[in-house]
C-alpha cells in the first residue's frame, strides 16, 4: 500500500510556521500587506479569493480587498497596480486569473513590481527561477516540493517526470525539480509513447488536465505521484488526473485529491507574503 502524502497536513504545519514568523515580525514593528484584485464575479474565483483572505488573516497578514466590477477597463486596474506598486505598506499584489475579456493578462502581470509579485508569475521571477537567483516562485510547483521534501522524499538524482508545460504548473515544476538536482523530463499533449515515458519516473508529477487519465500502465512500481488535478466527476465528486484506485497498489506514495496538493497552493502563497521582506 502507497504512503498518502497529506497536504491538509502539511500545509496546517507551513501555516503554523508562518503565524510564528509573522507575530515575530509584528513584535519588530513590522507588518505585512497583501493587495488581492479580483476584477468581475467569476464563482470559482470568489472562492479562490475567499480562502486567500482566510489564510491571510490565520497567519496575521493584513489583506486589501479590491473587487473591481466586470466593467473595469484595463486602464483602471493598471492604474489601480501602479498605485499598490508605489505604496510602501503594500508587501504583495496578487490578481486573480481569469481577468474578463477585455484585459490583457500578459500586460497586467506585468505591470505588477516584480518585488510584490506573490504569484512568481512576472518574467522577471521566471528568469530568477531559472538561473537560481532570490525570488517569488509560483506556488502550486512550489507547494509539491515541500510535501516531498516534508515526507522525506529524496529529489537529487531521481528520475522526475512532469506531465504538462503550462507557465503556471509544468514549466516552474521542471524548474524546481531541476534545481533539488533531479534528472527532468517534461512531457506534454505531442510526447510520442507517453507511458514509456513515464514508466521511468521515480517522481511523476502529473498535471495534464484530463481527469483520472493516469492509470496503472504509466507508473513504475515504486514511483511516487504527484497529481495536480483536480476535477468534479459525474457524481459531483472532486477526482484528479490520475486514477487513484488504479495507480495507488502500484506507487510507493501517492497524493490524494482533496487533500494533496491543493491545500498547498494558498500555504505556498502564504510563504511568499512573509518572504517579501526577503526579495529586493
Ligand atoms: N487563478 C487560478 N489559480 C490562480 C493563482 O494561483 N493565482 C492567480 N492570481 N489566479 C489564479
Amino acid at each position: 500500500m502507497a504512503f498518502l502524502i497529506d497536504g491538509k497536513k502539511i500545509s496546517a504545519e507551513i501555516k503554523d510556521e508562518l503565524r510564528e514568523k509573522v507575530a515575530a515580525l509584528k513584535e519588530a514593528g513590522k507588518e505585512l500587506t497583501l493587495a488581492v484584485i479580483q476584477v468581475g464575479n467569476d464563482k470559482a474565483s470568489t472562492v479562490y479569493v475567499g480562502n486567500k483572505k482566510k489564510a491571510c488573516e490565520y497567519i496575521g497578514v493584513r489583506s486589501l480587498a479590491y473587487e473591481l466590477p466586470e466593467e473595469t477597463t484595463e486602464e483602471e486596474l493598471l492604474n489601480l497596480i501602479a498605485e499598490l506598486n508605489a505604496r510602501d505598506d503594500v508587501n504583495g499584489i496578487l490578481v486573480q486569473l481569469p481577468l474578463p475579456k477585455g484585459i490583457c493578462e500578459d500586460k497586467v502581470l506585468l505591470a505588477i513590481d516584480p518585488n510584490k509579485d506573490v504569484d512568481g508569475f512576472h518574467p522577471v521571477n521566471v528568469g530568477r527561477l531559472w538561473i537560481g537567483d532570490k525570488g517569488f516562485e509560483s506556488c502550486t510547483p512550489a507547494g509539491v516540493i515541500q510535501l516531498l521534501k516534508r515526507s522525506g522524499i529524496t529529489i537529487s538524482g531521481k528520475e522526475c517526470v512532469v506531465i504538462g508545460r503550462s507557465n503556471i504548473v509544468g514549466k516552474p515544476m521542471a524548474a524546481m525539480l531541476l534545481r533539488e538536482n533531479g534528472t527532468v523530463t517534461v512531457c506534454h499533449s505531442r510526447t510520442k509513447n507517453l507511458s514509456e515515458v513515464t514508466k521511468r519516473a521515480d517522481i511523476l508529477v502529473v498535471a495534464i488536465g484530463k481527469p483520472k487519465f493516469i492509470t496503472a500502465e504509466y507508473v513504475k512500481e515504486g514511483a511516487v505521484v504527484i497529481d495536480v488535478g483536480i476535477h468534479r466527476n459525474e457524481d459531483n465528486k472532486l477526482c484528479g488526473d490520475v486514477d487513484f484506485e488504479s495507480v495507488e497498489p502500484v506507487a510507493s506514495a501517492i497524493t490524494p485529491v482533496p487533500g494533496g496538493v491543493g491545500p498547498m497552493t494558498i500555504a505556498m502563497l502564504m510563504c511568499n507574503v512573509v518572504r517579501s521582506e526577503e526579495i529586493k
